[in-house]
């Protein structure tokens, strides 16, 4: 793809401060893309920002804070006018050695406000923008952990989370058709960041795939559960 296919284009991705969230931001401002990373904590989103050089900025996005999504939507309305890309990728609470016969319920909230409502309310705020945008893409960055054809004991919280996020992404995927958005949930694989630890693949092989369905052509899925651009199991 070449870089100045998606000059003049917004993409915001949540939970962009680190890990796979700060790569997808540096492998869209590559492609060209004015990058928008949401964080929690201005101050280490706007250094990480600096970092990644010139189109890349930081704006204040607490997704498990119920008003944020829809401040930092009205923002980037008033200031860029647009949206074309959204990734819903911030996440927390990986918990394979917890189960569900001994649950952990403050955890699990936690995990729901931020991994399902979170996106959930981005979505919602940022809609109207995608839509606008006529080659809107959204992108639910999920996990094979929330594969019901492979699911089993252990990760209670981020299991089920991971799970309601890829019905979410079908039912907006509909929802969202007739605008021209695409939306679908990408697992990036086991990759090796603060929440995955150490052994796993590289960042850059991670944030591919979910560059990958940020950027699809007009014509492509939508409604799909991929890793590498590939179709994985619901
Ligand atoms: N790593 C893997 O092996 C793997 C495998 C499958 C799926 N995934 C998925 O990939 C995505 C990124 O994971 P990662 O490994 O890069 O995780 P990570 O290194 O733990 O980074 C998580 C990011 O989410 C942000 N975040 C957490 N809660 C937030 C909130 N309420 N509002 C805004 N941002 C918030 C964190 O910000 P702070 O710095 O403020 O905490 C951080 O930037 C997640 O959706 C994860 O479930 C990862």
């Amino acid at each position: 793809m070449n870089t100045t296919t998606h000059s003049g284009k917004v993409a915001l991705v949540t939970g962009g401060n680190r890990g796979i969230g700060l790569e997808t931001g540096r492998q869209l401002a590559e492609l060209g893309f004015t990058v928008l990373i949401g964080v929690r904590n201005l101050a280490k989103g706007e250094a990480a920002a600096r970092e990644l050089g010139g189109n890349v900025e930081a704006i204040a996005l607490d997704v498990a804070a119920p008003d944020a999504a829809a401040r930092a939507a009205a923002e980037v309305e008033r200031r860029f006018g647009r949206l074309d890309v959204l990734v819903n990728n911030a996440a927390i609470h990986y918990d394979p050695s917890a189960r569900a016969l001994k649950p952990d319920w403050t955890m699990i909230r936690e995990a729901f406000e931020t991994n399902v409502f979170g996106a959930w309310r981005v979505a919602v705020a940022f809609a109207p923008l995608l839509s606008a945008s006529g080659h809107g893409r959204l992108v639910n960055v999920s996990s094979e952990g929330g594969s019901l054809a492979s699911m089993g004991a252990g990760a209670p919280a981020y299991s089920t989370t991971k799970a309601t996020l890829n019905a979410l992404t079908r039912i907006l995927s509909a929802e969202l058709r007739g605008a021209g958005v695409l939306v679908n949930a990408v697992c990036p694989g086991w990759v090796a960041t603060d929440m995955g630890g150490p052994g796993g693949r590289p960042l850059a092989q991670g944030a591919a795939g979910v560059v990958w369905a940020a950027t699809l052509p007009d014509d492509g899925p939508t409604g799909g559960f991929f890793r590498d651009g590939r179709k994985l199991p619901w």
